[in-house]
């Protein structure tokens, strides 16, 4: 390449590096000074002299979570036709089209033509109105925790370190925006009431969302995000809902997101003894209880026992807790006992012919790839169950926990 060059006085390019030097030195001294202070000082938690955040590069986070989000980005437009979506590129779809043995564009359209109709045919058919409005109810429960889902991992991606875990931030990002509309339009479909939020999903979503720091990740991506990989796992089966298998092999990334951020950056001796923040924990997970038994009629409808579903979610929320170090004022294995203790005394307040069950060791999620999902991020491959594995690092955890500080 001949560039033609423009002749400049070699010393004005010198005086002004100088000139900017002196500057910098001011302008990062006085920032330098006022951060200490806690005053203010620089904004941008970012490292340019390494080109890198502040944390470092952290590339397995990135690996882990941004590389496999974008192997395995998923388009509504491909794997639902039918709700209106237009995000494939033209690539996709001329590859879509090649799957449609080379339909043209307008083929294309009838084709998602007839498919929205099937798909209103399926669910019509299907579903009584009284079982749809019982899907939508149950669904808009983690229809609303997608949207705090989206304002959590939002402020999150301000708050970790890293490149990597903010490059693992910024697709959690993205893909709870996807849960969010697609989840949507797919309740729309089925043209029933979409109700508000329970009282008991405002308590839990509003205090998630005020957490502070990574408290945040307890609340989202152990707690809601355990709560949805349970309820996608379970509906995943259901004839026109098969995209939530989906929405499970995203929230599962998200579920292990804390343990592969802690590993890189651990809890603090104090984020870890804490007794406020571990009161603050139980109190978060509290209001689940009195929601599970609001939503018992709409799962029973659909064949699903409530407290089964509780139980099998209180079982991986507490798994995940203590894996992380996560913990509660009390062990999670005394956890298990009273919550044990909690469905039993409803469930036989709601049912006529109750006998006594040991929930915390049910199973809802039902799709086989799903189970074998939730098999990678629970850690079962290793021959644990995970109430024994939970039991056993909530132990460990309580006994470390009891030492003095050093
Ligand atoms: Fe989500
Ligand atoms: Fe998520």
């Amino acid at each position: 390449m001949e560039f033609e060059k423009i002749e400049i006085k070699p010393q004005t390019a010198v005086i002004q590096r100088r000139v900017e030097e002196v500057v910098n030195t001011l302008v990062r001294g006085y920032d330098e000074v006022m951060g200490r202070l806690h005053l203010g000082g620089r904004k941008g938690d970012y490292d340019d002299i390494h080109y890198e955040f502040n944390g470092g590069a952290k590339d397995q986070l990135r690996k882990k979570h941004y590389d496999k989000s974008m192997r395995l980005l998923w388009k509504a437009e491909d794997q639902a036709p039918w709700l209106g979506f237009r995000d494939c590129t033209a690539e996709e779809l001329t590859l879509l089209s090649m799957a449609e043995k080379s339909m043209n564009r307008e083929e294309l359209r009838e084709l998602k033509r007839v498919r929205s109709e099937e798909f209103r045919d399926t669910i019509m058919t299907e579903y009584t109105e009284r079982e749809r409005q019982a899907i939508v109810n149950v669904l808009s429960l983690i229809g609303h925790g997608e949207a705090y889902a989206w304002l959590v991992s939002t402020e999150l991606l301000n708050e970790v370190k890293s490149t990597g875990a903010r490059s693992a931030l910024t697709m959690q990002v993205l893909e709870e925006a996807k849960h969010f509309v697609v989840l949507r339009e797919l309740l729309e479909a089925f043209e029933c009431e979409i109700p508000r939020m329970s009282i008991y999903e405002y308590l839990l979503l509003e205090r998630g969302f005020k957490s502070k720091g990574v408290e945040k990740f307890f609340a989202m991506n152990v707690v809601v995000e355990g709560f949805a990989l349970g309820l996608f796992g379970m509906m995943s089966t259901l004839p026109g809902l098969e995209i939530l298998r989906l929405f499970h092999r995203d929230e599962s990334r998200h579920t292990a997101l804390p343990t592969n951020y802690l590993k890189e950056f651990p809890l603090t001796k104090w984020q870890r003894r804490n007794l406020f923040a571990r009161v603050h924990r139980l109190s978060l997970i509290l209001p689940l209880v009195p929601a599970v038994a609001l939503g018992e009629e709409d799962l029973a409808e659909l064949g699903i026992d409530a407290f089964d579903f509780a139980g099998a979610t209180a079982r991986k929320v507490f798994h995940l807790s203590d894996r992380v170090g996560f913990s509660f004022p009390i062990p999670t294995s005394v956890l298990t006992s009273v919550l044990n203790v909690a469905f039993n005394a409803v469930a036989s307040y709601t049912r006529a012919d109750h006998t006594k069950k040991d929930y915390l060791q049910a199973e809802t999620t039902r799709g086989k790839e799903e189970l074998q999902t939730e098999a990678e991020v629970f850690g079962l491959n290793r021959g644990r169950t995970p109430t024994e594995a939970a039991r056993r690092a909530s132990e460990a955890s309580y006994k470390s926990d009891a030492r003095p500080a050093a």
